[in-house]
């Protein structure tokens, strides 16, 4: 029997009873297979692919065509993680029966099991008619990538009293509209931990601090292949690019010394064929 699928009930389990969700970002086959090999909760096809993937400078240029096309590719390569998949830019703030449209379409399209976007109240109604139809949503609050542009770029957000009573209210817009999990980007650590601990749904953390119910980062930072950028709340786990540029310089130079292809990976004609071909 194959390996079930975590479900938003599982989710929800896991935050009463405190066991941290992990979330890690993921846009291709091989990349799904790999973090769902090592066990991964939840993995997000994040509309970071435009920059860690598609080499745009933002997420705003991503569209959902591109989301589609990588989002496939995640589900049929993990078998255990739930699969969320970021809506893009302009595919559900027009209005909220354009939101269902293209939330529909990409849950059917990619088959994964849930749906994210950024937002507070004024995306409740497009979370609520989403949830409506059936399909788990994620918001998105405090840097919202979408708007860095409104928001004078990538900033800490909820630092003084006002926009940290905003965005408490936002999040119980966001949860009481229906979604069954919130992430929270770049927000001071205690504005993170009262908001986890006013919502039942599970608050993930990027640059939210220890108290959210899980965490989650852009695969690309955690594996030390982005060269961009790089935030001061990304830890990097391991150098896979100074090992990607082992291999790839091992084969160039084998190549060049004529050391590969070696006897190992030779065909070999049979003899009379050989004779043949050379009479000739
Ligand atoms: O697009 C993305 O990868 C994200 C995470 C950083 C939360 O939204």
């Amino acid at each position: 029997m194959g390996v079930a699928r975590l479900t938003t009930l599982d989710l929800r389990e896991m935050k009463k009873k405190h066991e941290k969700i992990t979330m890690i970002t993921a846009y291709d086959y091989p990349t799904a297979e790999l973090v769902d090999e090592a066990g991964v909760d939840t993995i997000l096809v994040g509309d970071s692919l435009g920059m860690v993937i598609l080499g745009y400078t933002d997420t705003i240029s991503v569209t959902l065509q591109e989301m589609i096309h990588h989002g496939k590719a995640v589900v049929r390569g993990s078998k255990r993680a739930f699969v969320i998949m970021d809506l893009p830019f302009l595919t559900y703030q027009i209005n909220s029966e354009e939101a269902l449209r293209n939330a529909g379409r990409t849950i059917q399209e990619t088959g994964a099991q849930g749906v994210k976007l950024e937002g507070g109240e004024e995306v409740s109604k497009a979370v609520r008619k989403i949830t409506r139809a059936g399909i788990p949503v994620v918001g998105h609050l405090g840097l919202t990538p979408q708007s860095a542009g409104q928001m004078g770029g990538f900033k800490v957000q909820g630092r003084d009293i006002k926009a940290a009573r905003k965005m408490i209210n936002d999040a119980l817009f966001i949860e009481e509209a229906g979604a069954f999990m919130l992430v929270l980007e770049c927000v001071p650590w205690q504005l993170a931990k009262v908001i986890t601990e006013k919502l039942s749904i599970p608050v993930i953390g990027i640059g939210a601090g220890q108290y959210c119910d899980g965490q989650v980062l852009v695969y690309h930072d955690v594996m030390g292949l982005y060269t961009g950028k790089r935030p001061k709340f990304v830890k990097q786990y391991a150098d896979a690019r100074k090992e990607m540029l082992r291999g790839v310089n091992g084969y160039i130079d084998a190549v060049k010394k004529a050391d590969f292809p070696g006897e190992e990976h030779l065909f070999t004609m049979p003899a009379e064929a050989l004779v043949a071909l050379l009479d000739n």
